[in-house]
């Protein structure tokens, strides 16, 4: 399947396709050289298949995990495209999870005041969610993508077979995402989860997701309005991953635990516990409230009186509503 983006700075393909990994020099044509990023969590076959087709082209390779989302990590792929004497007429391609795709794409945004970049997410997260839309980042100051850059890719090619390698908990990690946008804009999505094994499913869930997100993204690129809806779950999500930190859950973890948290409706609350216990994703956990509220006082969202939440009563609409602070701590229950 190819589905076409069009951005003000851009227009891209994404293609989702089962093998398409190993074909990738027949999308990727761009005349100049070739740099890959990844990390060392990605399996060493998945990055070979890349390699093979591309002889010439340098790797860079750093730590795996949130942790290296940082200056010094940046500094390293840059200095290693500097001296793989890259230029502006050469193209960098990401072949990772999120945390790559954010890397990556971030150098790729400054490097030489930006070159060409292309993402081939290997997570559930990446391809779901990450991999379109153009935010690229890394966490500063102990504030998660807090200096960034929206740059767009060029292409993006999503394989699900790379999957089958990914640990079940990172796998359903990024399929809390999915459910996400079923609640917000997709009802038959979410009846996915509801009724079927969603990993028979994968590939359906994640060309829905890409869909739901060119949408969204062409309508509002920087986020100034219905890319917000995004947000479902993630405002009460944001300050679970800060209270829990690194080694605690992780993003789409929280994610599915901010979702129910800011659901009013009981009956709906009821449905999506049972969707995230399908997928093993927790549905609880044990958290000081009064922490929980000071951290979501730090979040972009928050302004003096009022925090903008989405809000979903009805399966596939989602919708913004600022949130008094009274009505947060009351459903914190302090
Ligand atoms: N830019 C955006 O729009 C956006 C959106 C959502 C999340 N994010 C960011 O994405 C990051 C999370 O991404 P993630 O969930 O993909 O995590 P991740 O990139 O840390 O990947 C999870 C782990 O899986 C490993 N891995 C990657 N592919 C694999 C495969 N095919 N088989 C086995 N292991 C594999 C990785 O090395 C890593 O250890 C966060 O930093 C988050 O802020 C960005
Ligand atoms: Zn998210």
């Amino acid at each position: 399947m190819k589905i076409d983006v069009h951005t003000k700075e851009k227009e891209y393909s994404v293609i989702l396709e089962r093998g398409v990994l190993a074909k990738a020099s027949q999308w990727i044509r761009f005349s100049g050289q070739i740099f890959i990023v990844s990390d060392d969590g990605v399996p060493a076959k998945w990055v070979h298949q890349l390699q093979e087709q591309f002889p010439q082209a340098e790797t860079y390779i750093f730590p795996n995990g949130e942790g290296s989302k940082n200056f010094a990590t940046l500094q390293e792929i840059l200095k290693a495209m500097q001296k793989a004497h890259l230029s502006r007429q050469d193209t960098l391609i990401a072949i990772g999870g999120g945390v790559v795709g954010d890397m990556a794409g971030f150098a790729s945004a400054i490097y030489m005041r930006g070159i060409r970049y292309i993402n081939i997410p290997t997570t559930s997260l990446s391809q779901i969610d990450s991999s379109i839309g153009g935010k690229t980042a890394i966490d500063f100051n102990g504030i998660k993508n807090s200096v960034g850059a929206f740059w767009q890719p060029d292409l993006v090619l999503a394989d699900p077979d790379v999957l089958a390698t990914l640990p079940a908990r990172q796998l359903h990690n990024g399929l809390a995402e999915a459910v996400k946008e079923g609640m917000i804009r997709d009802p038959e999505l979410f009846a996915i989860f509801e009724k079927e094994d969603a990993e028979d499913h994968l590939e359906e869930i994640i060309a829905r997701c890409l869909k739901i997100k060119k949408d969204i993204v062409e309508k509002d690129e920087k986020e100034n309005g219905e890319r917000k809806l995004l947000n479902f779950g993630h405002t009460f999500g944001h300050a679970y991953e800060a209270y829990f930190g690194m080694d605690g859950y992780l993003h789409g973890e929280c994610v599915g635990l901010g979702m129910l948290t800011v659901l009013n409706d009981p009956m709906l609350k009821e449905r999506l516990r049972k969707v995230l216990q399908g997928l093993q994703l927790p549905t609880e956990c044990q958290c000081d409230p009064k922490k929980i509220y000071q951290l979501m006082l730090l979040d972009k969202k928050a302004d003096h009186d009022h925090i903008s939440m989405v809000q979903v009563d009805t399966i596939g609409q989602g919708y913004l509503i600022d949130w008094s602070l009274a009505q947060v701590k009351e459903r914190l229950g302090i």
